[in-house]
């Protein structure tokens, strides 16, 4: 398959504001978060990643970087073969409506004081696409597609005047309009009602095929990665711990972090419920991770040797990684 996404040894650290006694006390060593830590991956042309793991992960930082809203600490983002720290500024402002994304929070993404019509019609506005006269038949037609309907109506009122499913939906229309190859999809479902949740993920999936996108999708939740995703990418303090196509990583798990989210992932049958915590403890801060596997502390199999070095991603076979090295 054609790669449309080449992430390789990616890393961002944000600097951490200390106060003046701490400050002091650390001396010159300027603490950081290790938000991202040297990660690599590709995404095929049409194909859907998932990036799962719990909050504080890094993932959506790793999807900013990918849409170069944010600056790599270090490594490189090639996009169609392109490494989007040496394109020009003037071709990038050309790539810019190529790659969108759709945050979960509906509401912090529009303007209270924009008609829906008008947020959707924005991005055409910013980045001087089709006619100005062509504009509003292009953002009915697209209203409709995600399921605005009926359109002319919708399209006057303001986001308090339309359901929270619908909101979201004016999100998606909106990254949608500018016609991009590549979406960023960063936990699109998490503020919706479950009601909505499932409209929700039928309509990205209606929508990759029809316009042909690749898909970064980001969620916190395995079960909501396997409906949509092709392949799936497990992260936990920074780092991808296992990567895979999705039928094996749910058939054949290997890492035990990959196997704990799976366990928390709901069995309809209330008679097979697990009682087993999840994963225990919480996840330790990225300001100071770990040693050695970053799960080490957590792990149900953690052996002294797992606190000693970083795991390499091994090859499980068929295009599966994972990095145990108990595995
Ligand atoms: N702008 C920022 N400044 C400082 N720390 C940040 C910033 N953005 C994210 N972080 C930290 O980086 C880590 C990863 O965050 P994030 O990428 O948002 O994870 P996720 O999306 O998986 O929840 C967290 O520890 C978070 O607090
Ligand atoms: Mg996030």
């Amino acid at each position: 398959m054609e790669e449309l996404i080449h992430v390789e040894h990616l890393v961002k650290e944000f600097p951490v504001r200390l106060g003046i006694f701490e400050r002091a006390l650390k001396g010159d060593k300027k603490p950081v978060v290790h938000a991202v830590d040297d990660v690599s991956f590709s995404i095929g042309k049409g194909e859907v990643l998932g990036l799962a793991g719990e909050s504080g992960s890094g993932k959506s930082t790793t999807g900013r970087l990918i849409l170069r809203l944010l600056d790599p600490t270090s490594g490189s983002v090639l996009y169609g073969g392109k490494d989007l720290a040496k394109v020009h500024v003037k071709e990038m402002h050309l790539m810019r409506p190529k790659m969108q994304v759709v945050f979960q929070d509906p509401n912090g993404s529009l303007s209270p004081r924009m008609t829906v019509g008008e947020a959707i019609t924005q991005p055409l506005d910013i980045h001087g696409l089709l006619e100005p006269g062509e504009r509003k038949d292009a953002v009915l037609n697209l209203m409709e597609k995600v399921g605005l309907s009926p359109a002319p109506f919708l399209y006057q009122k303001y986001p308090h005047q339309v359901s929270g499913g619908q909101c979201q939906r004016v999100v998606i229309a909106r990254a949608l309009i500018t016609k991009p190859d590549f979406l960023v999809a960063d936990e699109p479902i998490a503020m919706a009602d479950v009601s909505v949740r499932a409209l929700i993920m039928e309509l990205l999936k209606d929508l990759k095929d029809e316009f042909s996108m690749t898909y970064l999708f980001i969620t916190h939740d395995l079960a909501t990665a396997k409906y949509l995703c092709d392949r799936i990418a497990v992260m936990y303090l920074g780092r991808i711990v296992e990567i895979g196509a999705k039928g094996d990583l749910f058939k054949h798990p290997h890492h035990p972090y990959t196997k704990a989210l799976l366990q928390a992932v709901p069995i309809p049958d209330p008679s097979k419920r697990r009682t087993s915590e999840v994963v225990r403890g919480e996840i330790p801060s990225a300001i100071n991770p770990p040693s050695g596997c970053h799960f080490h502390p957590r792990c149900p199999f953690a052996k002294p040797v797992c606190s000693e070095a970083r795991p390499p991603l091994k090859d499980m076979g068929g295009g599966h990684f994972s990095a145990c090295i108990l595995d």
